[in-house]
């Protein structure tokens, strides 16, 4: 099983929320492939006007992919200066390949966390925050992460069982004092096969 949060690690996360609505058995699909439960409440909102959802802050990132730095107005400690993926766009069923460069002006260290939305369509999906710590090991680091310049370089599998839609995601890191680490954000289009 793919966990969800593979997936959003590898799509680094999401953007301005223009989604077409899913079918119901898409949305279960979807569901099950990242191991989900069903939310007890579906969240539907329109446009960007979730409280989660980025501003109109948002920085591209230099590189290829669909990942922009969000919240950018705001002193963040990584500056990610570049990501590449490959092949752009990603494809069910397909490895991909991303090789992000970037500066982090202060260490990282255990108690850091990141506050992860994804939506489907106009579905939110999950919102959930996990440990920062634990889920860079599948980046194959590990806190603390010291200051200075990163380049993490991985490649994951995207299931072939993805339903197909557009996936928006939005993850905000922070250190174990608060202290705003980044906010990156991205839109991925899955078409129908
Ligand atoms: C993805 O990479 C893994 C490990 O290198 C390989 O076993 C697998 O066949 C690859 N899948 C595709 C679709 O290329």
């Amino acid at each position: 099983m793919v966990s969800f949060t593979k997936f959003a690690i590898l799509a680094l996360t999401a953007g301005t929320i223009n989604g077409a609505l899913v079918p119901t058995a898409d949305f279960q699909k979807a569901l099950d492939v990242f191991g989900l439960e069903p939310p007890s409440q579906l969240t539907v909102s329109f446009g960007g006007s979730s409280s989660n959802f980025p501003g109109p802050d948002i920085r591209p990132i230099p590189g290829n992919s669909p990942v922009s730095q969000c919240d950018a107005n705001q002193p963040q400690l990584l500056n990610l200066q570049k990501l590449i993926i490959d092949p752009n766009p990603p494809e069910r069923g397909q490895n991909i390949t991303f090789v992000a460069t970037g500066f982090l002006s202060k260490d990282v260290e255990e108690g850091a966390y990141v506050d992860v939305e994804v939506k489907y369509g106009f579905i939110k999906l999950v919102h959930e925050t996990f440990d920062l710590c634990e889920e860079i090991t599948k980046v194959e680091l590990e806190c603390p992460v010291l200051k200075g310049e990163q380049v993490i370089r991985k490649t994951v599998e995207i299931p072939a069982e993805v339903p197909p839609g557009r996936y928006s995601v939005v993850a905000r890191a922070y250190t174990n004092k608060d202290v705003f680490i980044t906010c990156l954000t991205a839109t991925i289009d899955f078409p129908a096969a």
